[in-house]
């Protein structure tokens, strides 16, 4: 039978190493043993960007990225799409199992009694100017909570965590919609504990003067899937950022704001805005050609598609793109829907595109949904954040519980300058 091992020829020494694979990778301190004498640190591997390394063992998000295929804790994503609901996978995620129909009941519960912020949350937002970005403000006042909620510092108290669990999966989105009103000079509603998670959020974005807000069901179910799609996408750069942060035992809601910030650039969960500001900018299917050259000579890209880990149809975006036109019967059509739609043909009859497996990410649709359904392009990333929440803390408390992570320090390969003496500034040139 074949060895689960890596034979290694040291050239520099003619020294002979045997390394164990295990799950199809190296460990990479195993590599330390290779040493020119007693001087030298050892082999280091050298992979700026993780292209290449795992930096963790997970059991919550599976991806086949050629395939297409997504899984969360083995469910694929289409059956969870179609049959359960956001707070129901987002229990999935965080305890690894479906919940029974009282764990459910519990858990909706608890999340619906902890949608209120306090009070002062308003007087930080007095502080934002009134063209404040929602993904800023939203990343501030995120980590605001932590100084409301000392206990959550005592990350290995189980009953605290579980606490803490409940407020910000429950206060995201009022924040969310807190950070929207602010930007429009619009009261701020009470969350409405009658309502489902998606009502309740849209609820708290688009209530104006009727006692009862009721939003359209059609729209509160999309928005519901897309909370699903949207919960967790295993070691990306965000997930990465909850990670390193809670690896040095910082309390969740410092973590979950640096995960945000992450998110909030354009090559991360800022994509789908860029990918309204890039089709308002075509503005017209007779200009795709021209824009699409543009492109391929290195001006820019095109944004809402390729993935680091997709290089297939992200399974995400074919369920949007389903989703889409239920979602326009409601709202009415969305016209940049036909430049994404002809953007999408040519790119993918295009060499360019096709040679680099660059398909249509889940970015790519989703935001002409939320403007179809009036939210505007700056609330883009902050509609991905809400549900993501599940997502990093179920990656944050597998991390806490890992007896194999420790704080996270990567190495680095200096080749600066060695040591010089200080010069005088009246000697300098
Ligand atoms: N438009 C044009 N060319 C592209 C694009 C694009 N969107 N994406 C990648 N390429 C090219 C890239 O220039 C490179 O070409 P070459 O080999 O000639 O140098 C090749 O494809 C490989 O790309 P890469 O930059 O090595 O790929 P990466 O894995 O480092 O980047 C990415 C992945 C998502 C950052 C990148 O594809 C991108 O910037 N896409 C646009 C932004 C976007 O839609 N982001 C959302 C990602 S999905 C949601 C999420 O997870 O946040």
């Amino acid at each position: 039978m074949a060895k689960e091992s890596l034979s290694i020829t040291d050239n520099r020494t003619g020294k002979q190493y045997e390394i164990p694979i295990k799950h199809g990778s190296i460990h990479a301190t195993d590599l330390r043993q290779i040493r020119t004498g007693p001087d030298d640190f050892g082999l280091l591997s050298y992979d700026p960007a993780f292209m290449n390394t795992a930096a963790c063992t997970s059991r919550i998000t599976y991806i086949d990225g050629d395939k297409g295929i997504l899984h969360y804790r083995g469910y694929p994503i289409e059956q969870l799409a179609e049959k359960s609901t956001y707070l129901e996978v987002a229990y999935l995620l965080i305890y690894g199992k479906l919940p029974t129909k009282s764990e459910l009941d519990r858990w909706l519960h608890d999340i619906t009694y902890h949608t209120m912020v306090h009070e002062n949350i308003k007087k930080f937002l007095d502080g934002y100017r009134y063209d404040a970005h929602p993904m800023g403000i939203l990343i501030g006042t995120v980590a605001a909570l932590s100084t409301f909620y000392p206990d959550a510092h005592n990350i290995f108290d189980q009953r605290s965590r579980e606490i803490q669990i409940c407020r910000l999966i429950a206060k995201m989105p009022t924040l969310a919609a807190m950070s929207f009103r602010h930007s429009v000079g619009q009261p701020y509603p009470l969350p409405d504990n009658d309502l489902s998670y998606t009502e309740n959020f849209l609820n708290l974005m688009w209530k104006a003067t009727e006692v009862k807000y009721a939003a359209n069901p059609i729209l509160a179910k999309a928005l519901d899937v897309l909370f699903i799609l949207h919960a967790d996408h295993e070691q990306n750069c965000s997930t990465t950022a909850m990670r390193c942060v809670g690896s040095s035992h910082s309390d969740p809601y410092s973590a979950v704001a640096a995960a945000s910030a992450a998110l909030y650039g354009p090559l991360h969960g800022g994509a789908n805005e860029a990918v309204l500001t890039m089709l308002k900018e075509i503005g017209s299917k007779d200009r795709i050609p021209e824009f699409i050259k543009s492109v391929k000579e290195g001006h820019g890209k095109l944004m809402g598609f390729g993935h680091r880990v997709y290089k297939n149809y992200d399974p995400r975006a074919k369920i949007i793109k389903r989703m889409a036109d239920q979602v326009f019967e409601v709202t009415g059509r969305n016209p940049l829907l036909d430049i994404a739609l002809e953007l999408e043909r040519i790119a993918l009859s295009d060499d360019y595109f096709v040679s680099r497996k660059l398909y249509p990410n889940v970015d790519f649709y989703s935001g002409l949904i939320y403007q179809a359904m009036r939210f505007p392009t700056t609330m883009f990333t902050v509609l991905f954040a809400i549900p993501r929440t599940s997502g990093w803390i179920a990656q944050w408390l597998e991390m806490l519980g890992d007896e194999e992570q420790k704080i996270a320090r990567p190495r680095q390969i200096y080749l600066g300058e060695q040591k010089r003496d200080y010069v005088p500034i009246e000697q300098r040139r």
